[in-house]
């Protein structure tokens, strides 16, 4: 048994180490995210509400003009464990947007106001419109970008240091793209629609710097510097590709308790039935 054990343990810890992610080239000047901490890491962890809500308004005001959340309905955004947004305000953020809906009696597409219960509305009504519109590079949909991106890779010490500790760092990704603008690129090199950014894997990204400082401005008083709106996109993005992130860890925690107790109890009546066997 204890040997399974060592080979199990073995084979993982070199799975990880072998894994595409770990292996890939960096390329030169390419920098690891910045490894911030947030309030949702660790088994306990959970969203702050506040900072989802800031989030959301960097989302609305800033990325939705190129990107959508089509994962997400508006309803989402007023359940437990997400920004929770009170009924009437999601029924508003929704009213926001034109969904086109149909046919109707007679046959034709019609928009009206959205409602709770539908998807977010994308930006563009195909990706090559999307493409379009961004001089032929694709601004993706972000309903999972902090789980399809890593925030680390190369070094066994980063790989060891971060992911084993600290995640695979996609909401750090966003974040540190986000505010990663602004980096003379060597030899003060450019690029046509191009933009230097030493997050991005390729250094030149499509995507031209997109945050202000005080861009938006947050109802609760924090100051929006753009460091704090990348973080705060960034963290209301982590909730967005899972939205049951809270759920989920305290179903696990009660889990855990309950797996004890039943321990617990097995060990105890295993103690009493052979209480007079000699053994
Ligand atoms: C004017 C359009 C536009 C806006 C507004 C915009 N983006 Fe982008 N974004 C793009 C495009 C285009 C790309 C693709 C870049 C590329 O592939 O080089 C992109 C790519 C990205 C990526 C993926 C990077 C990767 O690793 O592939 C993320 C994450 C992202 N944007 C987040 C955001 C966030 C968050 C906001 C709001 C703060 C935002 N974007 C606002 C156009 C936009």
């Amino acid at each position: 048994m204890k040997k399974l054990f060592k080979s199990l343990a073995v084979a993982s810890i070199l799975g990880a180490l072998m894994s595409p992610q770990a292996l890939a080239e960096k390329a030169k000047g390419h920098k690891d995210a910045t490894n911030y901490s947030f309030s949702f890491e660790g088994i306990f962890g959970t969203f702050d509400r506040a900072q989802l809500q800031r989030g959301f308004l960097v989302y609305k005001e800033v990325c939705s003009s190129c990107h959508g959340l089509e994962k997400l309905s508006y309803r989402n955004l007023g359940e437990p464990g997400g920004p929770e947004f009170s009924k009437a305000e999601v029924k508003a953020i929704a009213a926001e947007n034109e969904v086109i809906d149909g046919p109707n009696s007679e046959g034709e597409m019609f928009e009206r106001p959205g409602k709770p219960a539908d998807r977010f509305v994308s930006p563009f009504p195909n990706k090559q419109a999307a493409k379009a519109s961004n001089n032929g590079a694709l601004p993706p949909d972000l309903s999972l970008i902090t789980k399809a991106r890593s925030g680390w890779h190369g070094t066994l010490r980063s790989l060891f240091t971060y992911s084993l500790f600290n995640g695979s760092g996609g909401p750090e990704y966003v974040a540190s793209l986000l505010s990663g603008y602004g980096h003379e690129a060597p030899n003060g090199e450019e690029k046509d629609g191009l933009s230097y950014n030493p997050f991005f894997s390729s250094l030149w990204i499509a995507m031209p710097e997109q945050l202000s400082e005080d861009g938006v401005e947050y109802a609760d008083g924090t100051k929006a510097t753009i460091e704090q709106q990348a973080k705060d996109v960034a963290v209301f993005l982590t909730w967005a590709a899972e939205p049951k992130m809270e759920e989920r860890k305290s179903l696990g925690l009660i889990v855990l308790l309950y797996m004890a107790v039943f321990s617990a109890m097995l060990y105890l009546v295993k103690k009493a039935i052979w209480r007079n066997v000699k053994h």
